[in-house]
């Protein structure tokens, strides 16, 4: 199993490009089985998560085929409605095929995620949604099963904020028979980014970066040829890095918009950030300053972003408190974060976080995207060497990493 040597201290400098935001192509991967024939996605980033979701489509019977950060995908030979348990437990963003299914076909077969590292993640929004669009679904032997579905424009109110939920129904209600109104939708740049593509394609969809979208089924869309947005959680990481490191990044191809949150929590903490049309540089401060956190639907401060701030908090001046509104229990860094020297007490989805002088390089074990890329940070600020077991995790979310990190003047290495 891989892992990743870090020796820390150094100051990272210099410039980063982007890449295409995970969270933003594989809705748009999933919306290219609504309309038969040959999608275009442009910058798309080449990471273990497009792949699997690449996986999903092709044994739906989808033609897919990377040229770089160009993928093409031929929907014309769709022939399954299965997507099996083998996948969809790997990557739960596997669901998304479901809605564009019952769109297109009336008919899915779509393995019910199960449990996740850190807690429970439940899809009960997507599932009511769907039935008050009139598709009956059954569960089967942990299949989420529905034949015969006419989907119908329907009012969905979400009790909850959740990207993925407002996707789901948003592709199920392009194609339904009907007006669709869906009440308190998320509002994340990767969610608007799937409307506008949808619109592009022939979608009827009006409100988008508001809490109410109301969409008009249409009865066909047309191929896809879009280009994805720049991932805000990896540019915010990249910034959190120069916050811990005293360093000095340019982080380019960006939207600052989409991380203004994460921003000016850095900002807070004794960044400075100028921000430009397409890139933000960050620099960080002799040593970070104790920051008060909650993270928050967009366009709060994003769950993905916790982790990253945990670290940056674990190094600063004085006491941080960060809270967990959106996953109660997504802590795994933080007994990892420990081994290293962070003073960090645990109450329930609030971590208290004692500021220490100095991080020591350590022997940590990686537990999901977000907290491995906290450990990176970490470990780059770290007085040492550090060795991260089970990076598979940063290969989901992350493209490059090593490479990027490295240009920047990190010590990093992969090894086995
Ligand atoms: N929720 C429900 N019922 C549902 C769906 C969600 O109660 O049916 C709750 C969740 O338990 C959570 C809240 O709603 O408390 C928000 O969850 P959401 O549905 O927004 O999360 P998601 O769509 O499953 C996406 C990202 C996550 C990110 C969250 C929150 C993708 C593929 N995943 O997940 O990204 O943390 O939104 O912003 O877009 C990551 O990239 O590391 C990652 C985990």
């Amino acid at each position: 199993m891989d892992k990743l040597r870090i020796s820390g201290g150094r100051p990272l400098e210099g410039t980063v490009r982007i890449s295409g935001a995970k969270n933003a192509a594989l809705p748009v991967m999933a919306a290219t089985l609504l309309a038969p024939g040959v999608h275009r996605l442009r910058n798309v980033p080449r990471l273990r998560d497009t792949q699997t979701f690449a996986r999903v489509l092709e044994l739906l019977g989808a033609k897919v085929a990377f040229e770089d950060h160009l993928l093409m995908i031929d929907t014309l030979g769709v022939n399954s409605v299965e997507a099996p348990y083998e996948l969809v437990k790997t990557m739960r963003a596997s669901i998304y095929v479901l809605g564009p299914l019952l769109a297109r076909f009336g008919r899915a077969r779509v393995s019910l995620p199960g449990g996740c590292a850190w807690g429970p993640r439940p899809v009960n929004l997507h599932l009511t949604g769907l039935q008050a669009m009139g598709a009956a679904l059954d569960i089967e032997h942990g299949y989420i099963v529905g034949n015969n579905v006419k989907l119908k424009g329907a009012t969905v109110g979400f009790d909850v904020v959740s990207v993925g939920a407002t996707v789901q129904l948003m592709m199920a209600a392009v194609l339904a028979d009907g007006q669709t109104v869906l009440e308190n939708v998320a509002l994340e740049p990767d969610v608007t980014a799937l409307g506008e593509v949808l619109i592009a394609c022939g979608a009827r969809i009006e409100g988008l970066g508001s809490r109410r979208l109301t969409i008009q089924g249409v009865s066909a869309l047309r191929p896809i040829d879009a280009t994805i947005i720049p991932d805000r959680i990896e540019a915010a990481t990249f910034a959190a890095a120069a916050a811990m490191t005293r360093g000095k990044i340019r982080l380019e191809g960006v939207v600052p918009d989409h991380f203004e949150a994460a921003l000016r929590k850095l900002e807070e903490s004794g960044c400075a950030v100028q921000r430009g049309a397409d890139s933000v540089t960050v620099t960080g401060p002799a040593r970070p300053q104790a920051v008060n956190v909650v993270t928050q639907p967009f366009p709060g401060f994003p769950t993905d972003m916790q982790a990253q701030m945990i670290a940056v908090c674990a190094l600063a001046g004085g006491t941080s408190v960060i809270e967990d509104t959106i996953y109660f229990d997504r802590f795994t860094h933080v007994p990892e974060l420990a081994r290293m020297g962070a003073r960090i007490e645990l109450k329930g989805n609030v971590a208290v976080v004692k500021g220490v002088d100095r991080l020591y390089g350590a022997q940590v074990m990686a537990t999901d995207l977000r907290a491995s890329a906290s450990l990176v940070n970490a470990a780059l600020a770290a007085q040492g060497e550090t060795l991260i077991d089970r990076i598979y995790h940063l290969d989901r979310g992350y493209e490059a990493l090593e490479k990027k990190l490295g240009a920047l003047g990190a010590q990093i290495r992969r090894v086995n």
